[in-house]
Order: C-alpha cells, then structure tokens, then sequence
C-alpha cells in the first residue's frame, strides 16, 4: 500500500484503502488545535489583505522582535520560516553529507531532510510503551555524530521530555561537538513547560525548531522559527528563499504573540477532554500513550494488528493516523489527534460499537 507520508487530506487514504469515503468524515489524523484560529484573525483579515501588495520584511524585524521578548533570546538567535518544515528543510542542507542520529519514533521529515541531502542517518529507537530516553544510551552512539534530531514532545507519542534530561544530553552532545536539535513544535500545549529556550546563549550546540500553525490553526498559512546560536541562524538564513515567509502569516503571528489567554484556554480544554478519553481508554481496555498534549497513540491490545480497527473507524467516518512510516511503530499504533468535545464524544461512541462487534 502507497500510505500517505503524513496526516490531513483524508481523501487520500480513503483511496489507498479503496473503502468508499463517507458522506461526513472527522481527520483525527492531523494535530491542530480543534478549536480553529483566534477570532481576531477573523476580523484583522481585510486589514492584512492591504499587505499583499508589498513585498513583505525580508528580515521579519517586528515578529523576531516579539520572539525575542517571549523566550528571552536574541533576534539575532531567531531565523523565521515557511513552517517547522521549511526549517528542518534548511537544516538538512547544513548538514549535508553529514552524520546524524534520529530518535524514533518520530516525525519523518528529519529523516527526509536529511537523506535529501546525503547525509549517513543512524537511529536510536525509543521502546514502547513508556518510550523513555535513556541518556546514557544514546551517548555511546554519540563520537561521530553531527547532530542529534529529538522531537519533544515527542510525535507520535505525545510524551514530553523533562528539561533535566535534555541538559543531560546537551552536554553529552557538547562534548562530542553534536549539534541537538529539539523540535518543540508542540511545546505550547503542555501545562507544565519550563522553557529550555534561554539556554541558548550558553550552548552554541543547542537548536530549537518551533511552529505556529499547531496551537494557531493555520497549517494553511505557515509560520514557525528557529533558535540557536548566530552562526548557526547565519548558516541556515544562507539556504533560506529570500521572503520566505510571507505577509499574511508574519502579520498574524504579530497578533498571536500578544494575545496571553488564548493558549492557556486551548491547553485547558485539551487536558480536560484528553482526561475524560483517558478514563473511557481505560475502562474499554485500549491501550494508549501518556500524552501530554493534544495527540496520543492507541491499539486495542485484543487484536494482533490494528488494521482492521482502522479500516472499522475509516467506515465510520474517523480518520485515524496509521505508524506505518514511524519506525519501531509500523502499524502496531494508530494516532489519534484531540478533537472538539462533540467529535471525542463521536469517537467514544464508535470504539463501544467496535468493542461490541461479535
Ligand atoms: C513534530 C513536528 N515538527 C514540525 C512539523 C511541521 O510543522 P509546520 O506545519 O509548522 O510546517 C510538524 C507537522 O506535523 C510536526 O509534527
């Protein structure tokens, strides 16, 4: 089967499987925020839309500088882009030809990025169901190796990792010379964050990838940026399409960047309804990772393979995420993203159907 490299755009795994696509369908396949962009987006758009007829600030100075007041890092430390994607597009071209280890399961772009430019890629697989990092362990992989890509919280699974343990592993990867490289994508929606972000200044080995278009909703719009070191910024801003990021995205992220409340309603509505799926989880006997924030992983532990779990959901209407291309995964989860209460409520519904299949 030809699966899709990534969630969103269900109609293409209705096709692979050939099963008909339901009239009305939910993508819990890709992990947005499900209560859409802030509102004032909304009602700036007309405003924005003045803005398409100028080029837009090539060195983005009003977003940098709202950045740099939030992480308590230098603009000079701070490179914007097209989305996360673009920057681990531009990192792959600064490690060319290199070496580099991924921490799996994880987000399959680094590995993309990386064998799009050459580079010798090694693995250090997380073990299931805990799915720890063991600094140790991935120390003695460490001698030859450029850089070390760690997506925290982690994709697929949702687990964060603690800021002890990363110090931990920046000072392993200091040693050996190893850039480490943490994709914080999804960094807003944890509760309990103690940003890692101000220890830029004091390791020139430490990168951090950030988007906006999780929380923000606006996977159609792109925004994300990066922290680092300058000469780090200096390298990868060489590799970058002048304009890369365009008018609309930069001016709603000026917005987003003031606006205090709506993460921290977003990040209680998902504990909330990421609670109550847990407990129905459990009670149904589905096994699920301890996510954090608003995806997790899940199998039925009564069926050997979760295809025909998937296929079931598929003929529902809920499309789920299939781990085919997570390594260590390969089919064994699906990944669901936290949706409205009305869809998680659908959901549970459609599990005590498959649990009461004969
Ligand atoms: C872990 C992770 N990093 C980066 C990205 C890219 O995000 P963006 O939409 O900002 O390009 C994604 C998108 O799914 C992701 O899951």
């Amino acid at each position: 089967m030809n699966w899709p490299k990534h969630g969103s755009n269900p109609q293409y795994i209705y096709k692979e499987t050939g099963i008909p696509k339901p009239e009305k369908w939910i993508d819990f396949s890709a992990n947005i925020n499900p209560l859409g962009s802030p509102q004032i987006l909304k009602e700036k758009w007309l405003d924005f839309y003045q803005k398409i007829n100028d080029y837009p600030d090539p060195h983005t100075q009003v977003l940098k500088k709202l950045i740099s007041n939030k992480t308590a890092v230098d603009p000079e430390s701070i490179l914007l882009g097209n989305g996360g994607a673009e920057l681990i597009a531009l990192l792959g071209r600064i490690l060319a030809g290199g070496n580099v280890l991924l921490i799996e399961p994880a987000f399959s772009e680094y590995e993309s990025a990386c064998s799009a430019n050459d580079c010798q890629i090694f693995y250090h697989q997380l073990d299931e169901p805990a799915w720890e990092l063991n600094v140790e362990e991935i120390t003695s992989k460490l001698s030859a190796i450029d850089a070390v890509f760690l997506c925290t919280p982690n994709n697929p699974t949702g687990i964060g990792y603690s800021n002890e343990t990363i110090v931990k592993l920046l000072e392993e990867c200091k040693k050996t010379d190893t850039l480490l490289i943490l994709d914080e994508a999804f960094y807003d929606f944890l509760e309990d964050y103690t940003p890692i972000s101000p220890l830029i200044k004091e390791y020139s080995n430490l990168v951090i990838i950030r988007s906006m278009t999780k929380m923000f909703a606006i996977p159609g719009l792109r925004l994300g940026y990066i922290l680092a070191n300058p000469r780090v910024i200096d390298k990868l801003s060489g590799y970058q399409p002048h304009w890369s990021v365009n008018a609309l995205a930069m001016s709603a992220g000026e917005l987003f960047l003031q606006d205090t409340y709506f993460v921290q309603n977003i990040v209680n509505y998902i504990r909330s309804e990421r609670e109550k799926l847990f407990s129905f989880f459990l009670a149904e006997g589905f096994e699920f990772s301890p996510s954090q924030v608003n995806f997790y992983l899940l199998r039925d532990p009564l069926e050997k393979e979760q295809m025909p779990l998937f296929t079931f959901l598929l003929r529902r209407g809920i499309v789920p995420r299939h781990t085919f291309n997570f390594p260590g995964l390969e089919g064994k989860w699906l990944r669901f993203a936290i949706k409205s209460t009305e869809e998680n409520n659908y959901l549970m519904e459609v599990f005590e159907e498959w649990r009461q299949l004969p």
